[in-house]
C-alpha cells in the first residue's frame, strides 16, 4: 500500500501514546508539517500517482486533510473542496454520519461543490478504520463525483481501513504504514 517507503518521512512523525484515549498511539503529523523539507517531500510523493492525470478536484477532510489537500490541489492544479464536520458550511449541504477509531461524528460538504462526473481525489493525513474516508467517498459519490483515488500520509493497516476503501473500488495510496 505504501508508495515507496521513505525513512526520512517516517522519522518526521511523532507518536503520542495513550492520546486521545488509553490504548491509542496517536500519529502526530504536526512535526512533519513543521519541517519544511519533510512537508515538501510528503506533498511531492502524495501527488506522484496523479502525474499526467486530469483531476478536477481534491477533496480534503477536516481538519488535517485541509492542510495536505490544499497543497496537493495547488501542485496538481485542481480545485479544492472541503469536507467538514457538521454545522460549519454556509450553503446547502449533503451530510453523512460515520464512526471513528475513537468515536462517532457527522461530516458534510456543499451540494454544488462538484459537477457530476468530475474526477476527485480524497486527501487526508491518516487512514485508520477507514470510516472517515468511506463516508467522504460516499458523500462525494452521492452528488455524482467519480472518486479516482484516496491518499494519505499514514496507513494503519492493522485497522484494515485501506482494504475497506479498496473494496469500494477506490485505490488507496499511502506514504507509510504504522502498527
Ligand atoms: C483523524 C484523521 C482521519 C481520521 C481517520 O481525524 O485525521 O480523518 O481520524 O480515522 P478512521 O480511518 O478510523 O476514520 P479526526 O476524526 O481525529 O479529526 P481531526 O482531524 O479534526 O482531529
Ligand atoms: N485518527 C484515527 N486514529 C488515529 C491515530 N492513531 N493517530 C492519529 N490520528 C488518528
Amino acid at each position: 500500500m505504501a508508495i515507496q517507503p521513505d525513512p526520512t518521512l517516517e522519522l518526521a512523525i511523532r507518536t503520542i501514546v495513550d492520546y486521545p484515549k488509553p490504548g491509542i498511539s496517536f500519529r502526530d503529523i504536526t512535526t512533519l508539517l513543521g519541517d519544511a523539507r519533510a512537508f515538501r517531500r510528503a506533498v511531492d510523493q502524495l501527488v506522484q500517482p496523479y502525474a499526467g492525470l486530469k483531476i478536477d478536484k481534491v477533496a480534503g477532510i477536516e481538519a488535517r486533510g485541509f492542510i495536505l489537500g490544499g497543497a496537493v490541489a495547488h501542485q496538481i492544479s485542481s480545485g479544492f473542496v472541503p469536507i467538514r464536520k457538521k454545522g460549519k458550511l454556509p450553503h446547502e449541504t449533503v451530510r453523512i454520519a460515520y464512526s471513528l477509531e475513537y468515536g462517532i461524528d457527522e461530516m458534510e460538504m456543499h451540494k454544488d461543490a462538484i459537477e457530476p462526473g468530475e474526477k476527485v481525489v480524497v486527501v487526508d493525513d491518516l487512514i485508520a478504520t477507514g470510516g472517515t474516508a468511506e463516508a467522504a467517498i460516499k458523500l462525494l459519490q452521492s452528488i455524482g463525483a467519480e472518486v479516482v483515488a484516496a491518499c494519505f500520509i499514514i496507513d494503519l493497516p492493522d485497522l484494515q481501513g485501506a482494504k475497506k476503501i479498496e473494496a469500494l473500488g477506490v485505490p488507496v495510496h499511502a506514504l507509510m504504514e504504522f502498527e
